[in-house]
Protein backbone atom coordinates (compact mmCIF):
# COMPACT_ATOMS: atom_id res chain seq x y z
CA UNK A 1 0.00 0.00 0.00
CA UNK A 2 1.53 3.21 -0.45
CA UNK A 3 1.92 6.32 1.93
CA UNK A 4 0.09 9.51 1.33
CA UNK A 5 3.13 11.20 -0.64
CA UNK A 6 2.63 8.47 -3.30
CA UNK A 7 5.59 6.33 -2.50
CA UNK A 8 5.77 2.69 -0.73
CA UNK A 9 6.08 2.94 2.43
CA UNK A 10 9.75 1.80 4.73
CA UNK A 11 9.75 -0.48 8.06
CA UNK A 12 12.53 1.36 9.93
CA UNK A 13 14.44 -0.48 12.08
CA UNK A 14 16.53 1.38 14.27
CA UNK A 15 18.71 1.40 17.15
CA UNK A 16 20.13 5.07 18.27
CA UNK A 17 21.70 5.70 21.79
CA UNK A 18 22.35 9.74 21.04
CA UNK A 19 19.08 9.95 18.62
CA UNK A 20 21.46 10.53 15.42
CA UNK A 21 19.86 7.42 13.80
CA UNK A 22 16.44 8.19 15.48
CA UNK A 23 16.61 11.44 13.94
CA UNK A 24 17.74 9.96 10.60
CA UNK A 25 14.29 7.29 11.22
CA UNK A 26 12.25 10.58 11.72
CA UNK A 27 13.29 12.66 8.30
CA UNK A 28 12.52 8.97 6.12
CA UNK A 29 9.41 8.43 8.21
CA UNK A 30 8.48 12.37 7.21
CA UNK A 31 9.94 11.71 3.68
CA UNK A 32 8.70 8.65 2.70
CA UNK A 33 6.64 7.22 4.78
CA UNK A 34 6.47 4.22 7.38
CA UNK A 35 6.71 2.81 10.46
CA UNK A 36 9.35 3.41 13.18
CA UNK A 37 10.59 0.62 15.00
CA UNK A 38 13.38 0.76 17.85
CA UNK A 39 15.47 -2.40 17.79
CA UNK A 40 16.00 -2.98 21.39
CA UNK A 41 11.98 -3.07 21.79
CA UNK A 42 11.58 -5.66 18.51
CA UNK A 43 14.41 -7.78 19.00
CA UNK A 44 12.80 -11.15 19.98
CA UNK A 45 14.14 -14.34 18.31
CA UNK A 46 12.79 -15.93 15.10
CA UNK A 47 9.95 -13.40 13.49
CA UNK A 48 9.40 -12.78 10.23
CA UNK A 49 9.32 -10.28 9.18
CA UNK A 50 7.91 -8.82 5.56
CA UNK A 51 6.71 -5.82 3.70
CA UNK A 52 7.99 -3.91 0.70
CA UNK A 53 10.68 -1.44 1.58
CA UNK A 54 13.13 -2.24 4.68
CA UNK A 55 15.29 0.30 5.96
CA UNK A 56 18.11 -0.48 9.40
CA UNK A 57 19.75 2.16 11.07
CA UNK A 58 22.23 1.91 13.82
CA UNK A 59 25.77 3.12 15.29
CA UNK A 60 28.77 2.06 14.62
CA UNK A 61 30.70 1.14 17.65
CA UNK A 62 34.49 0.43 17.62
CA UNK A 63 34.54 0.30 14.06
CA UNK A 64 31.65 -2.60 13.95
CA UNK A 65 28.05 -3.29 14.45
CA UNK A 66 26.60 -3.05 17.92
CA UNK A 67 26.12 -6.27 19.37
CA UNK A 68 22.18 -5.83 20.21
CA UNK A 69 21.77 -4.90 15.88
CA UNK A 70 23.93 -7.87 15.20
CA UNK A 71 21.43 -10.08 17.43
CA UNK A 72 18.30 -8.57 15.42
CA UNK A 73 19.93 -9.03 11.80
CA UNK A 74 21.11 -12.69 12.44
CA UNK A 75 18.33 -14.39 14.42
CA UNK A 76 15.25 -12.51 12.58
CA UNK A 77 13.73 -13.31 8.93
CA UNK A 78 13.19 -10.10 6.50
CA UNK A 79 11.35 -10.90 3.43
CA UNK A 80 11.26 -7.97 1.67
CA UNK A 81 11.59 -6.74 -2.02
CA UNK A 82 14.04 -4.20 -1.53
CA UNK A 83 16.06 -3.90 2.16
CA UNK A 84 18.69 -0.94 2.86
CA UNK A 85 21.20 -0.56 5.71
CA UNK A 86 22.78 2.99 7.22
CA UNK A 87 25.49 3.44 9.70
CA UNK A 88 26.29 6.64 11.15
CA UNK A 89 29.45 7.21 12.62
CA UNK A 90 31.73 10.18 14.07
CA UNK A 91 35.00 9.75 12.72
CA UNK A 92 35.28 6.39 10.76
CA UNK A 93 33.03 3.58 10.22
CA UNK A 94 35.60 1.08 9.61
CA UNK A 95 34.13 -2.05 8.67
CA UNK A 96 30.24 -1.26 10.31
CA UNK A 97 29.32 -2.00 6.95
CA UNK A 98 30.99 -4.53 5.70
CA UNK A 99 29.92 -6.98 8.71
CA UNK A 100 26.52 -6.64 7.47
CA UNK A 101 27.44 -7.86 3.99
CA UNK A 102 26.41 -11.62 5.41
CA UNK A 103 22.87 -10.78 5.40
CA UNK A 104 22.75 -9.57 1.97
CA UNK A 105 20.82 -5.92 1.48
CA UNK A 106 20.42 -4.42 -1.78
CA UNK A 107 22.21 -0.93 -0.52
CA UNK A 108 24.75 -0.02 2.21
CA UNK A 109 25.43 3.53 3.21
CA UNK A 110 26.76 5.37 5.73
CA UNK A 111 26.85 9.29 6.55
CA UNK A 112 28.75 11.12 9.68
CA UNK A 113 26.67 12.33 12.21
CA UNK A 114 26.87 15.52 14.22
CA UNK A 115 29.25 14.08 16.74
CA UNK A 116 30.97 11.20 18.63
CA UNK A 117 29.22 10.55 21.23
CA UNK A 118 32.38 9.34 23.66
CA UNK A 119 32.99 11.69 26.54
CA UNK A 120 36.29 10.84 25.91
CA UNK A 121 35.87 12.83 22.10
CA UNK A 122 35.72 16.01 23.39
CA UNK A 123 32.76 18.51 23.06
CA UNK A 124 30.66 19.72 19.74
CA UNK A 125 31.96 22.85 18.04
CA UNK A 126 30.19 24.74 15.27
CA UNK A 127 26.97 22.57 15.99
CA UNK A 128 25.21 24.96 13.40
CA UNK A 129 27.57 24.10 10.40
CA UNK A 130 27.81 20.56 10.94
CA UNK A 131 24.03 20.40 11.36
CA UNK A 132 23.84 21.59 7.64
CA UNK A 133 26.29 19.35 6.65
CA UNK A 134 24.28 16.40 8.21
CA UNK A 135 21.15 17.29 7.63
CA UNK A 136 22.69 17.73 3.23
CA UNK A 137 24.00 14.07 3.53
CA UNK A 138 20.76 12.95 4.77
CA UNK A 139 19.28 13.98 2.71
CA UNK A 140 20.84 12.85 -0.22
CA UNK A 141 20.81 9.32 1.33
CA UNK A 142 16.79 9.61 1.74
CA UNK A 143 16.76 10.54 -1.70
CA UNK A 144 18.48 7.11 -2.86
CA UNK A 145 15.93 5.11 -0.68
CA UNK A 146 13.55 6.98 -2.40
CA UNK A 147 14.41 5.74 -5.85
CA UNK A 148 15.54 2.14 -4.74
CA UNK A 149 19.00 2.56 -5.37
CA UNK A 150 21.50 -0.69 -5.42
CA UNK A 151 24.48 0.06 -3.43
CA UNK A 152 26.41 -2.99 -2.79
CA UNK A 153 29.48 -3.56 -0.65
CA UNK A 154 32.83 -4.60 -1.21
CA UNK A 155 36.02 -4.81 1.18
CA UNK A 156 37.57 -6.28 3.67
CA UNK A 157 37.13 -5.39 6.96
CA UNK A 158 40.59 -4.97 8.37
CA UNK A 159 39.66 -3.74 11.69
CA UNK A 160 37.37 -6.67 13.04
CA UNK A 161 39.75 -7.35 15.65
CA UNK A 162 38.89 -3.72 17.25
CA UNK A 163 34.96 -4.96 16.51
CA UNK A 164 35.93 -7.93 18.57
CA UNK A 165 37.48 -6.89 21.46
CA UNK A 166 34.79 -4.42 21.80
CA UNK A 167 32.21 -7.10 21.56
CA UNK A 168 33.88 -9.42 24.06
CA UNK A 169 35.40 -6.42 26.23
CA UNK A 170 32.08 -4.48 26.72
CA UNK A 171 30.27 -6.09 29.91
CA UNK A 172 33.57 -5.80 31.69
CA UNK A 173 33.52 -2.01 30.30
CA UNK A 174 29.84 -1.63 31.29
CA UNK A 175 31.04 -2.13 35.04
CA UNK A 176 32.88 0.99 34.85
CA UNK A 177 29.65 3.19 34.94
CA UNK A 178 28.83 3.93 38.55
CA UNK A 179 25.99 5.37 40.39
CA UNK A 180 27.57 7.78 42.44
CA UNK A 181 26.08 9.51 45.71
CA UNK A 182 24.58 13.17 43.47
CA UNK A 183 21.96 10.05 42.29
CA UNK A 184 18.65 11.91 43.23
CA UNK A 185 17.05 8.33 42.32
CA UNK A 186 14.32 10.37 39.77
CA UNK A 187 14.38 7.33 37.42
CA UNK A 188 15.12 9.43 34.16
CA UNK A 189 18.45 7.50 33.41
CA UNK A 190 15.88 3.92 33.84
CA UNK A 191 13.19 5.14 31.29
CA UNK A 192 16.13 6.73 28.76
CA UNK A 193 18.11 3.94 28.17
CA UNK A 194 17.31 2.40 24.73
CA UNK A 195 17.65 -1.31 26.35
CA UNK A 196 16.12 -1.11 29.45
CA UNK A 197 19.33 -2.47 30.72
CA UNK A 198 18.97 -0.08 33.90
CA UNK A 199 17.34 -0.90 37.19
CA UNK A 200 17.16 -0.11 41.08
CA UNK A 201 18.32 -2.65 43.54
CA UNK A 202 18.87 -1.52 47.11
CA UNK A 203 18.19 1.87 46.46
CA UNK A 204 21.32 2.20 44.18
CA UNK A 205 21.00 2.06 40.21
CA UNK A 206 22.65 -0.59 38.78
CA UNK A 207 23.45 -1.63 35.19
CA UNK A 208 22.92 -5.16 33.75
CA UNK A 209 26.06 -5.75 31.69
CA UNK A 210 23.86 -8.17 29.40
CA UNK A 211 21.84 -5.49 28.07
CA UNK A 212 24.29 -2.35 28.09
CA UNK A 213 25.15 -1.52 24.46
CA UNK A 214 27.21 1.02 26.23
CA UNK A 215 25.40 3.79 24.72
CA UNK A 216 26.29 6.81 26.87
CA UNK A 217 22.95 7.76 26.64
CA UNK A 218 22.38 7.48 30.97
CA UNK A 219 25.21 9.58 30.83
CA UNK A 220 24.15 12.34 29.14
CA UNK A 221 20.56 12.33 30.51
CA UNK A 222 21.24 12.75 33.93
CA UNK A 223 21.05 16.37 35.36
CA UNK A 224 22.87 15.56 38.91
CA UNK A 225 25.90 13.81 38.13
CA UNK A 226 24.12 10.84 39.40
CA UNK A 227 26.43 8.64 37.36
CA UNK A 228 30.04 8.54 36.05
CA UNK A 229 32.28 6.91 33.85
CA UNK A 230 36.03 6.28 35.50
CA UNK A 231 36.57 9.64 36.25
CA UNK A 232 34.25 11.65 34.02
CA UNK A 233 31.75 12.51 36.94
CA UNK A 234 30.58 15.45 35.13
CA UNK A 235 27.34 15.50 32.78
CA UNK A 236 29.37 14.20 29.91
CA UNK A 237 29.69 17.39 27.61
CA UNK A 238 28.64 15.25 24.46
CA UNK A 239 25.98 16.12 22.30
CA UNK A 240 22.49 14.33 22.24
CA UNK A 241 20.28 15.08 19.26
CA UNK A 242 17.22 16.81 20.13
C1 LIG B 1 30.51 2.79 22.34
C2 LIG B 1 30.68 3.67 21.15
C3 LIG B 1 31.60 3.32 20.17
C4 LIG B 1 31.75 4.13 19.04
N1 LIG B 1 32.65 3.78 18.09
C5 LIG B 1 32.79 4.54 16.98
C6 LIG B 1 33.72 4.18 15.95
O1 LIG B 1 34.39 3.14 16.01
N2 LIG B 1 33.84 4.98 14.89
C7 LIG B 1 33.10 6.14 14.76
O2 LIG B 1 33.26 6.84 13.78
N3 LIG B 1 32.20 6.49 15.70
C8 LIG B 1 32.03 5.72 16.80
N4 LIG B 1 31.12 6.07 17.74
C9 LIG B 1 30.26 7.25 17.50
C10 LIG B 1 28.88 6.86 16.97
O3 LIG B 1 28.98 5.91 15.93
C11 LIG B 1 28.18 8.08 16.41
O4 LIG B 1 28.15 9.10 17.36
C12 LIG B 1 26.77 7.71 15.96
O5 LIG B 1 26.26 8.71 15.12
C13 LIG B 1 25.83 7.52 17.13
O6 LIG B 1 24.56 7.22 16.62
P1 LIG B 1 23.25 7.30 17.52
O7 LIG B 1 23.14 8.74 17.95
O8 LIG B 1 22.12 6.92 16.60
O9 LIG B 1 23.41 6.38 18.64
C14 LIG B 1 30.96 5.30 18.88
C15 LIG B 1 30.04 5.65 19.88
C16 LIG B 1 29.90 4.85 20.99
C17 LIG B 1 28.90 5.23 22.05
S1 LIG C 1 21.57 8.50 37.86
FE1 LIG C 1 20.78 10.50 37.37
S2 LIG C 1 19.06 10.13 35.97
FE2 LIG C 1 19.53 8.19 36.98
S3 LIG C 1 18.17 8.12 38.75
FE3 LIG C 1 20.11 9.01 39.47
S4 LIG C 1 19.83 11.22 39.24
FE4 LIG C 1 18.20 10.25 38.04
S1 LIG D 1 22.89 1.65 30.66
FE1 LIG D 1 23.49 3.63 29.85
S2 LIG D 1 25.17 3.17 28.48
FE2 LIG D 1 24.14 1.25 28.87
S3 LIG D 1 22.68 1.01 27.21
FE3 LIG D 1 21.61 2.01 28.90
S4 LIG D 1 21.80 4.21 28.51
FE4 LIG D 1 23.29 3.14 27.23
Amino acid sequence: MKAENGFLPYDIFVFSGSNNGTFFAQEVKKQLGGNIYQIPLVTTKQNVYEGKRMLVIYPTYAYGIPRIVKHFLKHNTFNYEYRAIITSYGTRTGGSLLEAKKYCFDYYHSYQSIENFIPLFGNVKDLNAKYETELASINHLINELRDMKLRPIKGFHFLKPVSLIFYYGRPLVTKLIRNTKDCTKCGLCLKECPTKAIFFKQGKIKISSRYCELCNRCLNVCQFHGLKFLKHNKRAKTYLHR
